[in-house]
């Protein structure tokens, strides 16, 4: 077969054009496992399941050589005191990497290895975060009320491994303590320390020590 190059638009609305392309929604109720408040995920879920985020992606046949490219839609919002969040992945390639290029809003990419180094970056417009190898990541919405936008591209031979993500979760999460983006420790006692947070009835506890951090 004979392979042809072509070109696409990002429209000024934020999508793809003049190219055939998939696309995946993922609504809460898709991230059960993920959000540590898992009283305040059910409750939304039964209160109408809104869109977390959407991934429109250009196929292409899954081998070396080819690139895999598109737009990831991440909807603000909040599940207790936890930004909205993709789910997050290792590529099942672990020698595989990624682009994310930020068109609009703004958050953070949090990324972890499997040698227990953790990191975030910063994605506002005109951001490009570089997701070496071996690297999970996880986009997070930590705007009030604007899509945080990227554009990404990566090795069509990649595969995802969301398993490992999905069992033990990330080293750290990202909560809305008060208006400003926090992490805390995404460890088996996060679901206390994000309770805390978002301050459960009958609680006056202080908030756990917690960090925004860029490594
Ligand atoms: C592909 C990639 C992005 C994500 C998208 C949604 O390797 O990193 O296209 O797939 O941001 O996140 P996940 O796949 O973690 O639900
Ligand atoms: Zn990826």
């Amino acid at each position: 077969m004979v392979e042809h190059p072509f070109s696409f638009a990002i429209s000024p609305a934020l999508t793809l054009t003049d190219v055939a392309e998939r696309k995946i929604i993922r609504r809460v109720s898709d991230l059960r496992r993920y959000f540590a408040d898992t009283e305040s995920l059910e409750s939304m879920i039964k209160d109408g399941d809104p869109v977390a985020y959407e991934v429109l992606d250009i196929p292409r046949p899954e081998r070396e050589g080819e690139l895999i490219s598109g737009l990831s839609i991440l909807y603000p919002g909040l599940v207790g005191a936890e930004y909205f969040m993709t789910k997050g992945h290792f590529h099942a390639v672990r020698g595989t990497s990624e682009l994310y290029y930020c068109l609009a809003g703004s958050g953070l990419l949090l990324m972890e290895n499997e040698q227990g180094e953790w990191k975030t970056e910063a994605l506002t417009p005109g951001r490009v975060v570089y997701v070496a190898p071996g690297w999970a990541h996880r986009s997070v919405n930590t705007g009030t009320d604007e899509r945080l936008i990227t554009f990404f591209v990566y090795p069509a031979n990649a595969g995802h491994d969301y398993l490992t993500i999905e069992q033990r979760g990330f080293r750290k999460r990202v909560v809305n303590d008060n208006g400003t983006p926090r992490l805390v420790d995404g460890g088996a006692d996060s679901q206390s320390v994000v309770s805390r947070l978002v301050g459960t009835p009958g609680s006056n506890q202080a908030p756990e020590k917690s960090e925004l951090k860029t490594q």
